[in-house]
């Protein structure tokens, strides 16, 4: 079967974006912006998002542009495609489905929350607002309904299937009628969406929520110089423009051949950044600050994003005039970012069971969605596990793999090899010397970073021996072994299959 290339640009550009806007930038941004220092945490973010973060997306879109041309679509077929499906590049590839499928196991559970409680504010069925300024008693039956919703609640359960099978049905329904229709719809209602909370948000209490806004960017110049701050910023890039993942050079393989995918690429990067430095700072902190006040936010922000996104926001929201309506917006919003995220991650495995183990596409979704399920299943039962993993995949596998991509894709790929597909068909002839320069500089950057997570904050990981973490530490390897095992065991089969 012939494979799929995106109907339209403005489709494709709404793929790209949904695939890199999500979670990452309505709850995860706005936490770690409050916790490591206001408008201080932007200047490595957007050092981040300069070094690393733009030349990383557009280094995906070429090789997925490229290898895309030759079949491939998973990060195990196009690293395999540089060097005559060598076993080494495949296997080494193969990371790049075991990081986005890892994170969407537990990424899917989150989503299925949003779910719900969207559902269960448009029924009605969200606790009763507590007036009270103090953050902790006004938020006390949200906390108590989170905590009895993921217990997990049969509820849960229920939503997570319900989640499972809206992506299986997406994803069923392949590139085009599935993930890119999904997009069309799904980005501008976000778009409208959030910056219809972001302007509730700041008007809250007769404009308090701007100085929330305020407060965020307000620099707290004692924090730039910490390690931790550089750290966390340079993540936050990492996991908001879904890079080091391989789940953008996925999208990326089904362009047409002439794409150009240096546009496409500064597009999803804009796009998301809009969507993150924009809306994402505009809701869920200056809602709170206007609420509770200053001191409240770091405070709710210290206690992770979950908080912040399904405890403090529906105590506000529910609070206003129409609060269900606006709490089911909120929740929608997050539901639509998220899922359009989700697919992006689901996508690098659907491609490599249907690019390189030439399984029917239905087999392919099927059994993606089968395994997604089982990981899913272990995020709702097992203690610990959603930060066990979004510490290894979400996290250090990301910087890890990106320093991977370069090292592979630009420097034994080759550099002239390498801005020869760069520059072919798109709108900017970018210099060589642009390439040299990057290909330096972003894996240092890339190297301080990997000792600083690999080095310092690994032990401090590794001191956990709770058997339930155990077990998420056992899943983890079980499924690089599994990908690995793929990448070698498709190799005969792409290579003797029908050439596309
Ligand atoms: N990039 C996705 C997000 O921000 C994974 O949630």
């Amino acid at each position: 079967m012939k494979r799929e290339v995106w109907a339209s640009r403005v489709g494709l550009v709404f793929a790209a974006a949904g695939n890199a806007v999500g979670l990452g930038n309505l709850l995860r941004f706005p936490s770690k912006v409050a916790l490591y220092g206001g408008g201080a945490f932007m200047l490595p973010y957007f050092v981040a998002l300069f070094l690393l973060g733009i030349p990383l997306m557009v280094l995906e879109w070429v090789m997925g542009r490229y290898a895309g041309a030759k079949g491939h679509g998973s990060m195990t077929g196009i690293m395999g495609s540089l060097f005559d499906n060598a076993h080494w590049a495949r296997v080494l590839g193969s990371l790049g489905v075991a990081i986005p499928f890892l994170i969407a196991c537990y990424y899917i559970y989150i989503e299925s929350w949003t779910l719900g409680f969207a559902v269960l504010s448009l029924l009605g069925q969200m606790p009763e607002p507590v007036e009270s300024p103090d953050p902790k008693t006004a938020m006390e039956p949200y906390v108590k309904f989170f905590n009895d919703y993921t217990a997990p609640s049969k509820l849960a359960i229920f939503f997570l299937l319900v989640t499972l099978g809206i992506n299986w049905l997406v994803l069923q329904r392949g590139v085009v009628k599935g993930i890119e229709l999904t997009a069309k719809f799904g980005i501008p209602a976000l778009l409208l969406m959030g910056i219809f909370l972001g302007v509730v948000s700041l008007s809250i209490r007769g404009g308090k929520g701007l100085e929330g806004l305020l407060y965020i960017y307000t620099p707290d110049f004692s924090k730039v110089w910490d390690p931790q701050v550089w750290l966390e910023a340079s993540g936050q890039i990492f996991f908001t423009l879904s890079l080091g993942m391989g789940a953008i050079a996925t999208y990326a393989s089904y362009v047409k051949e002439k794409e150009d995918v240096l546009k496409a690429g500064l597009w999803t990067a804009g796009i998301n950044e809009f969507v993150e430095v924009v809306i994402g700072a505009s809701i869920a902190i200056p809602a709170a600050f206007a609420m509770f006040g200053a001191m409240a936010v770091p405070e709710l922000a210290k206690e992770g994003i979950f908080r912040l996104g399904f405890m403090s926001m529906p105590a506000v929201l529910m609070a206003l005039p129409l609060g269900w309506l606006l709490s089911a917006v909120w929740f929608f919003l997050l539901f639509i970012a998220a899922l359009t995220s989700s697919l992006a991650l689901m996508q690098p495995l659907v491609s490599l069971f249907e690019d390189e183990m030439r399984w029917s596409h239905s087999t392919a979704v099927g059994v993606s969605i089968l395994m997604l399920t089982a990981g899913a299943l272990l995020s709702a039962f097992l203690p610990g596990f959603v930060d066990e993993v979004d510490f290894w995949a979400g996290t250090l596998m990301l910087v890890f793999f990106a320093l991977v991509e370069i090292v592979v894709f630009v420097w034994v790929f080759g550099v002239h090899r390498f801005h020869h597909e760069l520059t072919r068909d798109v709108f900017l002839k970018v210099p060589k010397g642009v390439v040299y320069f990057f290909a330096v500089v972003s894996p240092l950057f890339l190297l301080v970073l990997l000792y600083q997570w690999g080095v310092v904050k690994l032990p401090q990981v590794l001191a956990n021996k709770d058997v339930n973490i155990i077990l998420a530490r056992l899943f983890v390897l079980a499924t690089l072994v599994l990908m690995a095992f793929f990448a070698v065991k498709s190799r005969k089969r792409y290579l003797s299959g029908p050439h596309l």
